[in-house]
């Protein structure tokens, strides 16, 4: 890409806003928020309000907010925030009814208006909404990706840090699966430093840490009254900084897999998270790893409940299957 990258994020709300905010601070590019015309001063205002952040945080960006799509033309990525966050006793798949319709209209703006953007999905319940993106835009599965796992596997290595207090920079992790409460940490590759984090943990702390990050969503939601945002938008921003500085970084995003880890066959794969090579073209690889037979029906009982809400999908909108 010549010159600043341009990135385009829709739903100027607590994640949206807050992707810019990261996306700005790191200089990544110009930034195109787009949210509905009844919410257009709003999201206008937001952007103003970030861009006179510039001379004191010492970024330079053009940051526009508005409803109109003509903005975003020529997005080199795509962030799709739109759609509403659940409540507390809410699951994510209790808003697929209503997200599913948001995010395939916005999907079929993006593919008219940003045709060469790599899309990255983050409205919830994320596995089926990354689906829903693909279907309707009809790009490639490699330029559709979606947020979850730099998410959640953040949750887990400050949780594990919290535990052992050492930097969260020195717990390395991976994970794997949907973005529910089935997903699948792995403590077999967690490392502090390089040392396998059993050494150090005992393994009633390490399930501690797993569950909690299961939950991590629903433990904030708890709190306050809806659903997280500041983390969920750096993991967003991660994703795009590896797309749009083409860094080639491995981060376990939901991407399209076919025979990669069972998950489906030919022309019959599915989003789910695994990790991914994130560059410039979006999801560059998928990579595997060993799974041991515990691992594995995690990994099994988790892509079970992302086909389950696919099908819900494709039962609300046969024409998308
Ligand atoms: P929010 O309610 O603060 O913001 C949503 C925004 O989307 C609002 O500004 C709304 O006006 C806008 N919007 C609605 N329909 C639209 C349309 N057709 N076009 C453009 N904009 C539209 O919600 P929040 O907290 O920002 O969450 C957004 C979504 O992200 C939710 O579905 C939430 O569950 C999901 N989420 C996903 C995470 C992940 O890790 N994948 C983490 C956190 C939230
Ligand atoms: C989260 O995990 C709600 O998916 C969102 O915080």
């Amino acid at each position: 890409m010549a010159g600043r990258a341009k990135i385009t994020v829709i739903g100027g709300g607590n994640v949206g806003a807050s992707c810019a905010l990261w996306a700005a601070s790191k200089e990544l590019g110009d930034i195109v928020v787009i949210d509905i015309p009844d919410a257009e001063d709003r999201v206008k205002g937001k952007m103003l309000d970030l861009t006179q952040c510039g001379p004191i945080e010492r970024f330079d960006a053009n940051i526009t907010g508005t409803s109109d799509y003509g903005a975003t033309t020529g997005s080199d990525v795509v962030v799709i925030t739109a759609g509403i966050p659940r409540k507390p006793g809410m699951s994510r798949d209790d808003l697929i009814a209503t997200n599913v319709k948001i995010v395939r209209s916005v999907s079929e703006n993006v593919a008219k208006h940003a045709p060469d953007a790599v899309v990255i999905v983050v409205s919830n319940p994320l596995d089926a909404m990354v689906y829903t993106a693909w279907k309707a835009t009809g790009f490639p599965t490699h330029r559709i990706v979606g947020q979850a796992g730099c998410l959640d596997v953040a949750r887990y290595r400050a949780f594990i840090a919290m535990e052992l207090g050492v930097s969260v920079e020195d717990i390395s992790a991976l994970l794997l699966g949907g973005h529910g409460d089935d997903m699948v940490p792995l403590p077999r590759y967690t490392s502090v430093h390089g040392v396998p984090v059993a050494q150090l943990l005992s393994e009633e702390k390490i399930t501690a840490c797993v569950e909690r990050a299961k939950v991590g969503g629903g433990e904030i939601v708890k709190l306050m009254g809806t659903s997280a945002y500041y983390a969920p938008a750096s993991g967003v921003v991660q994703m795009v900084e590896a797309i749009v500085k083409d860094k080639k970084r491995i981060l376990p995003c939901a991407a399209y897999c076919e025979s990669e880890y069972g998950v489906g066959g030919k022309g019959a794969g599915y989003f789910v998270g695994v990790p991914c090579v994130l560059g410039a073209s979006g999801v560059e690889r998928i990579i595997e790893i060993d799974l041991d037979a515990n691992e594995k029906s995690l990994m099994d009982q988790s892509v079970s409940h992302v086909k389950e809400l696919v099908e819900v999908v494709r039962k609300m909108s046969p024409d998308l299957a």
